[in-house]
């Protein structure tokens, strides 16, 4: 059985009063019980300070992005390593809006996969379609080849220690979102594209659902076979709604 990660993605988002008060209102209202993982991924000039906020609590530190490059000449760039340094654990790379906003390719996103298992740390990679994409008819394709671009960079093994985020772009933001069934059509497919060539690897990889994933859905979310975790937007930036996803995810 895989433990279930709850991810809060809280985007640019918040202040020192407002982030310090999400992050403690987490801390002290984790649900007790098994089988999950919690996970904030604040804005970077709050990263330390969730941080600290975090010790002792079995709630990780995750970042929203990084550069792919070491140190150097790389201005308002932000290193693997600094994000290792200051505690983070995981790393989202590909979010949808880094992809469509920041143009942000394939080959981008998996050298950002790579470098931040280079730093020691977690890559989640975000994998969706657009809504034109879905109503075309190839959501499998466009999953594919986001996804075929990290394994043909990175290598199969790599996905031995990352985690995979299915976020179907039409339902970011938007209160629309997926079916459990939509959904866990994708994380199969996903699934069974990765034990096409490890199946151990796809039988241990965490597939997380996002997009307008609330306290509501989420039980019904996180019922199917092949979905792992949330990562989760709007909801998680109130410490009650974000802790009503968690709840769901508590395997007794
Ligand atoms: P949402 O965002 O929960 O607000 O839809 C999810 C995400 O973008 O990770």
């Amino acid at each position: 059985m895989r433990d279930f990660l709850v991810a809060g993605n809280w985007k640019m988002n918040g202040s020192i009063a407002a982030n310090a008060e999400l992050a403690s209102g987490i801390v002290e209202g984790v649900p007790q019980g098994g089988g999950f993982r919690l996970l904030v991924c604040p804005p970077f000039p709050y990263l330390a300070m969730v941080g600290d906020i975090l010790q002792g609590s079995n709630v990780a530190l995750g970042a929203q992005n990084v550069s792919d490059r070491e140190s150097g000449a790389f201005t308002g760039e932000t290193a693997p390593s600094m994000l290792k340094d200051v505690g983070c654990e995981f790393v989202i790379v590909g979010h949808s809006e880094r992809r469509a906003l920041y143009g942000e390719t394939d080959d981008a996103v998996a050298a950002k996969f790579m470098a931040t298992q280079s730093a020691g740390m977690i890559p989640i990679l975000c994998l969706g379609e657009t809504l034109e994409e879905r109503e075309a008819g190839t959501t499998a394709e466009v999953i594919d080849r986001q996804f075929d671009a990290v394994v043909d960079m990175a290598g199969v093994s790599a996905f031995e220690d990352a985690v995979i985020a299915y976020e179907p772009v039409w339902a970011i933001g938007t209160g629309m979102t997926a079916t459990p069934e939509q959904a866990q059509d994708v994380h199969k497919h996903i699934r069974a594209r990765l034990a096409g060539l490890d199946v151990g690897l796809a039988e241990k990889i965490q597939i997380l659902y996002g997009g307008s994933m609330k306290g509501d859905n989420a039980p019904g979310l996180l019922g199917m076979p092949d979905i792992d975790g949330g990562l989760i937007g709007g909801a998680s930036l109130k410490a009650s709604d974000f802790l009503a996803i968690a709840a769901a995810a508590v395997q007794s």
